[in-house]
């Protein structure tokens, strides 16, 4: 599958990591600790997945001309400046907020500045949906698919995927229930970001993965920790190898100096591995 970017983001670093953008047609998984931008990544992506097809960021296509493909029956893989569709956002933790969405829009000259119906367009470009528990998330892809063949979509966000099983799943002996469950609902997304062609994000609390070094603030190496290790019990990252499985591309996000934050290539079958740093604003990730 190719690549094809719908969404840039907001920080030049960012984008040029990720060459443009979020791959449509196939899931990226964004993992890290808590506070680490996850949630405002979805949150920019929901505005630039409003822009328009031609808003080309200058360069990208010599600098990748294999990225210059079309998927049959979806979008131009040239999609540096956005979908030209709407977003699906599945909140399972109440962490949406609609006024940053706004912030980011006027970033964007989508703001209603010059018309107020603009700005009403781009809240109303974003269909939203609260989780309550994780069979409910599971339903939910079952509408979106229905409001998916009516409306061009660009990007369906589930943030975070698996924060209601843990909740949901939590006493001994449920694990492979757990397991069965989240598999199925990675499966029913796989389906719906192939068939419509849109990018799919999930989030994803956990800690650093296998084989990553921790340092100490201002000192060396200090440990070699285990993915989720250093968490409590109720932090250990979930459905570790189902979620591996089901995304094609892997993101990590840590904490970098001061407030800049770090999103790592973790796994992808055509980035190359490497690191972007990034701030996050009022408007949300930027450089
Ligand atoms: P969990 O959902 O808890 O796993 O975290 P997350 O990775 O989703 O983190 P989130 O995207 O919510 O990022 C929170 C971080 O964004 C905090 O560290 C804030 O410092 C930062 N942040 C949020 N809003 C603003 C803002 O308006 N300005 C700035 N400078 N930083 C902000
Ligand atoms: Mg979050």
């Amino acid at each position: 599958r190719r690549l094809v970017a719908s969404s840039p983001v907001a920080s030049q670093d960012l984008d040029d990591l990720l060459r443009g953008g979020i791959e449509t047609g196939s899931i990226t998984e964004i993992f890290g600790e808590f506070r680490t931008g996850k949630t405002q990544l979805c949150h920019t992506l929901c505005v630039t997945t409003q822009l328009p097809l031609e808003q080309a960021r200058p360069g990208w296509a010599e600098h990748f001309p294999d990225t210059s493909q079309t998927l049959p029956g979806h979008f131009p893989a040239k999609l540096w400046g956005g979908a030209e569709g709407k977003a699906m956002y599945i909140d399972t933790e109440g962490t949406f907020r609609p006024e940053r969405l706004c912030e980011i829009a006027e970033k964007y000259g989508l703001d209603g500045a010059h018309s107020p119906r603009r700005r009403a367009d781009v809240l109303d470009n974003v269909a939203y949906a609260r989780a309550y528990n994780s069979e409910h998330q599971l339903q939910l892809l079952a509408e979106a698919a229905g409001m998916m063949s009516d409306t061009r979509f660009g990007l369906i966000i589930i943030d975070s995927a698996t924060g209601l099983y843990r909740t949901d799943y939590s006493g001994r002996g449920e694990l492979s229930a757990r397991q069965m469950h989240l598999a199925k609902f990675l499966r029913a997304l796989s389906n719906l970001a192939a068939q419509f062609g849109v990018a799919c994000v999930i989030t994803n609390q956990a800690g650093a993965p296998p084989g990553a070094r921790r340092r100490a603030p201002h000192g060396p190496v200090v440990a070699q920790v285990d993915g989720g290790a250093s968490f409590g019990d109720n932090k250990k990252p979930i459905g570790g190898n189902i979620i591996a499985h089901a995304s094609t591309t892997r993101l990590y996000f840590r904490k970098g100096r001061g407030e800049n934050r770090v999103c790592k290539v973790y796994d992808s079958p055509c980035l190359p591995e490497g690191e972007a740093t990034f701030a996050i604003h009022g408007a949300g990730i930027g450089d």
